[in-house]
């Protein structure tokens, strides 16, 4: 059996996870920021009319869907550990339900924009990724809503598709990260032309190329945060509770 660890162990673990958590939310709410100014000042703003500029809540509302708010959701658990695990599942669910409603609004503003422009529908590489990248996040939504929204679900079912739940959402989580850096090139390239070429950055390049590393740093953090197994909530709990029993 691994050692308990030791109050000064738990306390530098806890100021490690909350340092990269602190870091990673800086570069989400940077991406964040970048790509609402890369869409209103660089690509000609926004509208809901089928045109280019409904296209611009594309990228915006991916950013948002697939990076800050589903990144975040992904580690609550652990950095809400102190937190009832009610609690904390509800605000997993419900983070995942706003992901679900932006996610439906970015796909309706490209493909209404692409059928009122009469342009192909899933030609690229990037529409390719980024289908298949939706169809995984529908699956796990609602396979971990059947199975973890009702208490009625058997629990041996519950534990053994934890792993797969686990595993599967950190691929979607990669996946939206490969669909975003793709689709942020895609655009850059259909931009580039004669007059006001990529290859002299002008600075709807440097926005969408700083844009881009945000993403990638911000998705490093949230990797950090979810695949070191000292950060787990359960380490914490086990040694609160140990803690609580030894001062009985
Ligand atoms: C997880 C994030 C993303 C997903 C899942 C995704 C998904 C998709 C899908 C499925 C299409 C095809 C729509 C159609 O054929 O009518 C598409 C189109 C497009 N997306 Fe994204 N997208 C994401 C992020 C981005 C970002 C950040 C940009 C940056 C500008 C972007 C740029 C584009 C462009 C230019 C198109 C039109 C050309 C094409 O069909 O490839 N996407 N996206
Ligand atoms: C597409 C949507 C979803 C994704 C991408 C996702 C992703 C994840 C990930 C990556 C974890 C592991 C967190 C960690 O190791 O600390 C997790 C845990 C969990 N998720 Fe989800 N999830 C989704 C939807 C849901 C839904 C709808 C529910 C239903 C209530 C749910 C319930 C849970 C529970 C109970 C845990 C266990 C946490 C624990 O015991 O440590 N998830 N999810």
């Amino acid at each position: 059996m691994e050692p308990t660890p030791t109050a000064r162990e738990l306390r530098q673990t806890s100021n490690l996870m909350y340092g990269c958590f602190a870091a990673t939310e800086v570069l989400g709410l940077v991406a964040v920021v970048l790509v609402v100014y890369w869409g209103a000042k660089e690509l000609g703003g926004f509208a809901w009319d089928g045109t280019g500029l409904q296209f611009n809540w594309h990228p915006v509302l991916m950013v948002i869907a697939f990076g800050f708010l589903m990144g975040n959701s992904i580690v609550i658990y652990r950095v809400l550990y102190f937190m009832d695990k009610l609690v904390v599942k509800v605000t997993h669910t419900i983070l995942h339900v706003a992901s679900l409603i932006l996610i439906i609004l970015a796909l309706y503003a490209v493909i209404n924009n692409h059928n009122e422009s009469n342009i192909a529908n899933m030609y690229s590489l990037h529409s390719w990724i980024g289908i298949t990248t939706c169809a995984l996040f529908f699956f796990q939504f609602s396979l971990g809503f059947a199975a973890y929204a009702f208490p009625q679900f058997p629990q041996s079912i519950k534990e053994n598709l934890m792993p797969i739940h686990r595993f599967l959402g950190t691929t979607v989580f990669i996946m939206s990260i490969v669909s975003m850096i793709s689709g942020i090139t895609e655009k850059m390239l259909f931009k580039n032309s004669d007059a006001d070429p990529y290859s002299d950055l002008p600075s709807w390049a440097y926005v969408g190329n700083f844009l881009g590393c945000a993403i990638v740093l911000y998705a490093i953090g949230i990797g950090l945060l979810v695949s070191n197994p000292a950060f787990k909530r359960d380490e914490h709990i086990a040694y609160m509770r140990q803690q609580n029993l030894n001062s009985d």
